[in-house]
């Protein structure tokens, strides 16, 4: 189904993001039949570009960045027509008026600010002064929002001067994550697992984002982030929120925002001896994480691994364990809920220790969900109990109705212009999260504390496995 027509402009329209992901998603919606054929997509930068060398720079960032099998040369140049490259000054005035000239009366307006967290705040207010803002207008902001409570507050008031909460759209593109949809779908629309989903019948979650990459050139902003700001405090929470939250009352973006709030508030503060910081060693001609930050002293983490707790009625004494890194084994990431053992085992004899299932709601690589279950052995020979999985794969699925699972980003762009806020963080959310998130940073960057080595291609460092090993239980593989 189209969405309404639009106009969408792209703050920083030529700068990775947008080439990497925003660009290739609208394409994508296009090519599914959701882009009105006369949408505009204005980039607006700084730099001196005509229309055709704009359009040099979409087409390369469409043949670098999609798949092959979604590229149409044809569709391409028509994608191409609805581009359109305005020079602008972020912090002067030169350029608004051209912009302003670009927008129609009769298309929702969005505003895309794929730029540094500083420019939010002059951003808006020229948006704002120019006129070129209506009531009904969305803005989309990128992570990192804010680097700290302080910060994100700063940029929450700065927005907030400007616009309403309800035309905010703060983006975390795990949320935009088919397989994070289908979690919610999973227990809010069966039977089945809600009765289970508490500290009764549930032994501990995992979640996990593993990465085989390093940081990639990005070096200078990791490493004043690390992975607790990078990945913990945005991707995994929300993970976590969708996991632990109490059913909503219904699909209303605050119904589910609310609760989610209520899990960040329930989080407990996580002492130093349930955190294990970690940095990638070197490996063949991969350099280390110190060498790929550029900074030799660094104590900033490209690993850490944690154990928290719910504070509610339905979770006390369940352990969330969360974990997530770069230059690790594979690139996998995935909730995992390992269910208790059953009350009495009538199968001792042949099998002493039966080991709860574990629901594995996958996020990548192959997107799926996964129930694992002792069932008997097939033959003759009595009964002996081996585990198998039910198993829902997406590409399976999307195999048979013929719909290729979504980016993220394409997802998250039509609900922008759909006016739908579900998907995206409320300003007091991102403020909880960074307020749990503080109160760990805190108090290791006041101890002499150092991240531990490990190598590059592992599971992450040793200590990370004893955090699980202490209370009885191991991390799944990272595979
Ligand atoms: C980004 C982080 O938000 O998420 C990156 O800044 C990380 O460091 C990326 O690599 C991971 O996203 P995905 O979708 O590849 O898991």
């Amino acid at each position: 189904i189209p969405v309404e027509n639009f106009d969408l402009v792209i703050f920083g329209g030529t700068g990775d993001l947008s080439r990497r992901k925003i660009l290739p998603a609208l394409y994508c919606r296009r090519r599914a039949g959701q882009l009105p054929a006369d949408a505009r997509i204005i980039a607006a930068a700084h730099s001196d570009k005509d229309q055709d060398s704009f359009r040099d720079l979409v087409r390369t960032s469409l043949q670098t960045f999609l798949d092959e099998s979604v590229k149409d040369d044809a569709l391409v140049e028509a994608f191409l027509d609805q581009c359109i490259y305005v020079r602008l000054d972020a912090l002067g005035d030169d350029g608004w008026s051209d912009l302003r000239e670009q927008l129609r009366e009769d298309a929702v307006r969005a505003f895309y600010f794929s730029v540094g967290p500083s420019l939010f705040g002059p951003l808006s207010e020229r948006l704002v002064t120019h006129q070129i803002s209506t009531a009904d207008s969305r803005i989309v902001v990128e992570k990192p929002f804010g680097h700290d409570l302080e910060s994100a507050r700063a940029l929450n008031n700065d927005l907030a001067q400007c616009f309403k909460e309800s035309q905010i759209y703060r983006i975390d593109h795990y949320l935009g994550k088919e397989t994070v949809q289908n979690l919610m779908a999973l227990r809010f629309a069966n039977v089945l697992f809600e009765p289970l989903w508490n500290s009764h019948y549930v032994d501990h979650v995992q979640i996990t984002a593993a990465e085989e990459i390093g940081v990639e050139g990005r070096g200078a902003y990791y490493d004043q982030s690390g992975a607790m700001r990078d990945m913990v405090q945005n991707h995994l929470m929300q993970l976590l929120c969708l996991t632990a939250m109490e059913p909503p009352a219904g699909v209303a973006p605050d119904d589910i925002r609310n609760e989610k709030l209520k899990v960040i508030n329930a989080l407990t503060d996580v002492p130093t001896s349930d955190i294990v910081r970690g940095q990638y060693r070197s490996k063949g001609d991969k350099g280390s994480y110190l060498e790929d930050c550029g900074n030799p002293d660094s104590r900033t983490e490209s690993f850490i691994a944690l154990k928290t707790h719910v504070e509610t009625w339905r979770w006390a004494g369940t352990p969330f364990y969360l974990r997530t890194g770069k230059r690790l084994r594979n690139r996998m990431s995935e909730i995992a809920v390992t269910f208790k053992e059953p009350p009495h085992n009538i199968f001792a004899d042949r099998a002493p220790n039966l080991s709860g299932n574990t629901l594995v709601i996958r996020l990548q690589p192959d997107e799926g969900i996964k129930l694992h279950v002792l069932i008997k052995e097939p033959g003759p020979g009595g009964i002996r109990l081996t585990e198998v999985p039910l198993d829902m794969t997406f590409a399976d699925l999307s195999n048979r109705s013929s719909i290729a699972t979504p980016d993220a980003y394409e997802r998250l762009l039509m609900d922008v212009i759909r006016g739908d806020q579900t998907l995206f963080m409320r300003g007091d959310e991102v403020e909880a999260a960074w307020s749990w998130a503080d109160r760990m940073i805190t108090q290791w960057e006041q101890s002499a504390d150092r991240p531990r080595p490990y190598d590059s291609e592992s599971s992450g460092p040793e200590d990370a496995l004893m955090l699980m090993h202490r209370d009885n239980r191991r991390w799944r593989e990272i595979e």
